[in-house]
């Protein structure tokens, strides 16, 4: 968390000694001047995590395609955009998303189970560099919409390549029994067929084993299972351009040891020479390990209430605005953004204002806080604010990006009234 950093008290309160900064900004500051609960991104820390994958292929051909649902603000998208990033999407919403943003639709991979025939026409009008096809259903669907437009479609399939990601179990998505991609066995026939179809051109390969991956073993296991099916499609005189291995690479939220993207992709790159795919396109679509530790949440506390159990920490935070210790038992670090001399630290459930016992963000924690001190929750930046809900109608939270000494906000807090302006009485 370079970019949140603990440095001299700015404001030189007598009991404070450090408090957080975000790049060279107090968070403190942000919070007054834009109110809590709040996401935090850092500008620099984005353009680093995106220049750790650049950095790692930039000796040979390769598309890294960010994955738009980690965190999906216009300005998130842009900053990327600019460093050339392409992007993985799987709705049109996030398409229009990346359009709005400045990105480029030739560098937009179009993943998902089911995509709709509007969403796929759309697609097949800005361009897309290609669609991710998941099923037989879904070639036959693109085809037919192809050809109503006099398009072609450029395709990869995804495939299922039964590896275990060895992650939380809602988020591994290449064994067998997941609903993603198509077994890998039965892949050669449905490249068969794909090549047969008049408006579809074949183009790559792809798998997304899962995300929060920890080891590369996994990786690497469903990089052998995809070598072996192109060495098969090659003998049946298919050519593919690109070799997409999707995204999952995880990141560091308690004591998890990560490889780095480097780590990571010399090892793909080696085995990719040995094999004779050393010209192939290497497509990534990395999404956490790009936005999650850019990110923090801000979050007041309200009470704090002893019970004979335990102390509870009840902020302005809730599992509305970040979901993942609620629905996966996620940690997130939590810590006060001031450091105090003279408060005890005991341990807290840090915990929100929603009407469900599965509302914390975070259990046992050891803090040393009062009434009014602001948390801040780290690796916010990835699948936080975008999985958030209006649920107790709550308003979504605000979201700032900082760069350097300026804070800019790139999502204002809603309001109750934006809620319910799409709801409408009956006559
Ligand atoms: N590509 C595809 C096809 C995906 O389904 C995903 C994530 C990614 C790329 C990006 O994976 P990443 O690099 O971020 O691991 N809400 C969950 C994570 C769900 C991930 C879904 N797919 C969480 O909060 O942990």
């Amino acid at each position: 968390m370079e970019w949140f950093t603990f440095q001299s008290s700015a404001n030189k309160a007598p009991s404070a000694n450090r408090e957080l900064f975000a790049e060279q900004i107090p968070v403190q500051q942000l919070a007054e001047k834009f109110g809590t609960p709040l996401y935090v991104y850092s500008r620099q820390a984005l353009e680093t995590s995106y220049n750790a994958y650049y950095q790692a292929l930039a000796d040979r051909d390769h598309l890294i395609c960010y994955a738009v649902k980690a965190n999906s603000n216009l300005a998130v998208l842009n900053v990327l955009a600019r460093l050339g990033a392409g992007f993985d999407i799987v709705s049109i919403g996030e398409l229009e998303r990346v359009l709005a943003a400045g990105g480029n639709p030739e560098k937009v991979v179009f993943s998902g189970v089911a995509k709709q025939r509007h969403e796929i026409r759309r697609a097949l009008e800005v361009g897309v560099h290609c669609f991710n096809i998941e099923s037989e259903q879904e070639l036959e669907r693109i085809q037919e919409e192809a050809q109503a437009m006099d398009k072609i479609a450029r395709v990869s399939l995804r495939v299922n390549p039964d590896v275990d990601a060895q992650t939380h179990p809602y988020i591994s998505t290449g064994l067998k029994d997941n609903k993603f991609g198509i077994d890998i066995n039965h892949a050669p026939v449905v490249y068969a067929r794909a090549e047969a179809l008049s408006h579809i051109e074949v183009v790559g390969v792809d798998c997304h084993i899962g995300s929060q991956l920890t080891t590369t073993g996994p990786f690497l296991d469903a990089l052998e299972r995809l070598l072996l099916l192109m060495d098969q499609l090659k003998a049946q005189g298919i050519q593919l351009k690109h070799l997409d291995i999707g995204g999952g690479l995880g990141v560091q939220y308690q004591d998890e040891v990560v490889p780095s993207p480097s780590d990571y992709l010399v090892s793909v790159k080696q085995r990719l020479a040995e094999k004779g795919y050393g010209d192939l396109t290497l497509v990534v679509e990395p999404g956490r390990s790009i936005a999650a530790q850019a990110g923090i949440m801000l979050t007041r506390v309200e009470l704090i209430k002893p019970t004979e159990q335990k102390n509870f920490a009840i902020v302005d935070g809730a599992m509305n605005d970040l979901l993942r210790p609620s629905i996966y038992s996620a940690w997130h670090t939590i810590v006060n953004t001031v450091e105090h001399s003279d408060v005890e630290s005991l341990s807290y459930d840090v915990v929100g204002p929603v009407c469900e016992s599965g509302d914390f963000l975070g259990k046992e924690r050891a803090l040393a806080i009062k009434e009014g001190d602001l948390l801040a929750i780290y690796s916010s930046g990835a699948y936080g604010f975008v999985m958030s809900s209006n649920y107790n109608t709550r308003c979504r939270a605000a979201e700032v990006m900082v760069d350097g000494s300026e804070a800019y906000v790139i999502r204002r807090r809603e309001t109750v009234e934006e809620q319910f302006a799409s709801e409408s009485l009956l006559p």
